[in-house]
């Protein structure tokens, strides 16, 4: 019976483990966005602890999507050898890596340089900055980023590639009806809005030659399960046919996460705050989930496993305030 240790194949790449160590952002880059000089370090002892699978924090893939001035970039060549840096020490350390790709849209620090877009001129309810509507031609500019993003983390040597829509970041402010209120290709019903996603989706899988597995963290939904703090948001169902969406597509992976209410939702607490998420998508898709948020113990991710609630289980803050996490869970599973 598969347990929280068995192996698990994606896309011809074999994961050791269940365990994916979900990104956490360090806010350490340098000024120009090269990652600093502790990443690869610190990603190297986070991978040591025996996860299978370490997704790198985000990455803009434009300047005007960086969200904040500690974050990395892969938005120009000479972010390369830095991510690369970070990809040997986590496969020194014998864990596989993900890097994430993003766009903050509106979502980012108030004061960054550059334009502030997104897909229409209302307040993002997180960062309550109001960007400017992006144009066809942003559209196209942003899609070609991704994917030029993307052959980068290739070359830097990862084993996946993670697109980012999730938190109220930009390709989350597409999804969500609260924050886009487009009348063209993009906007107006769920399919429309999850048209940007799915064409960086399609730039991504042509920009590494389909031969680097795709992973989306995926905001399932603006609220969290059975709590309404965004009416009128992304719904569950919604969420769920764009996760379809993303398997036709071709994503090897989706990375279970929230929209607008963000990975930590105020005031939810609890074990494994998302799971409902993840049984919902898990039994609409065939392709892999992961299911992440507020999982500290061993039994919960071992049960999150055998019950079939998802293929892997994420763990961040309990593995880095204890980087013995792993080896007590295998432990404790008698393994
Ligand atoms: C400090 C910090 C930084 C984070 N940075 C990112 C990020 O860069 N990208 C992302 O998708 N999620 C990010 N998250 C969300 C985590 O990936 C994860 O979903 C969240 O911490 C809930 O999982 P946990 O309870 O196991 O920690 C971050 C979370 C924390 C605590």
């Amino acid at each position: 019976m598969k347990n929280l240790f068995s192996e698990l194949d994606v896309a011809g790449v074999r994961l050791a483990n269940r365990l994916v160590l979900p990104p956490m952002a360090t806010e350490q880059a340098e000024a120009e966005g090269n990652p600093g000089p502790m990443a690869a370090g610190h990603y190297g002892s986070l991978a040591a602890t025996g996860v299978a699978l370490v997704v790198v924090e985000h990455s803009y893939v434009t300047p005007e999507g960086r969200a904040s001035p500690g974050q990395m970039s892969l938005a120009s060549d000479v972010h390369v050898s830095g991510h690369a840096a970070i990809a040997a020490r986590v496969h020194a350390a014998g864990a596989l890596c993900a890097a994430q790709i993003s766009h903050a849209g509106a979502n980012r620090r108030a004061g960054m340089p550059g334009r502030c877009i997104g897909p229409t001129a209302v307040e993002n309810p997180v960062s309550h900055l109001v960007p400017e509507e992006m144009s066809s031609s942003d559209i196209v500019t942003t899609i070609r980023a991704f994917g030029a993003a993307a052959a980068r983390v290739q070359r830097a040597g990862y084993d996946f590639v993670e697109v980012h829509c999730a938190h109220g970041y930009l390709l989350g402010e597409f999804l969500s009806p609260l924050t886009n209120h487009r009348t063209d290709a993009y906007g107006g019903t769920p399919a429309r809005r999850r048209r940007l996603l799915l064409e960086i989706v399609e730039e991504v899988r042509a920009a590494v030659h389909g031969d680097l597995p795709l992973m989306v963290r995926l905001g399932v939904a603006d609220n969290p399960p059975l709590v309404q703090l965004y009416e009128g948001g992304l719904t569950m169902a919604e969420g769920v046919e764009a996760a379809r969406a993303l398997e036709d597509a071709g994503v090897a992976i989706l990375d279970l996460s929230a929209g607008i209410c963000g990975s930590r939702p105020a005031g939810i607490t609890g074990e494994a705050y998302f799971r409902p998420f993840a049984e919902a998508v898990s039994a609409a898709v065939h392709c892999h989930v992961v299911c992440t948020g507020g999982i500290t113990q061993p039994q919960t991710a071992q049960e999150i496993i055998q019950s079939g609630a998802a293929d892997l289980v994420g763990v961040g803050r309990a593995i880095a305030a204890d980087h013995d996490w792993v080896r007590k869970a295998r432990e404790a599973a008698g393994l």
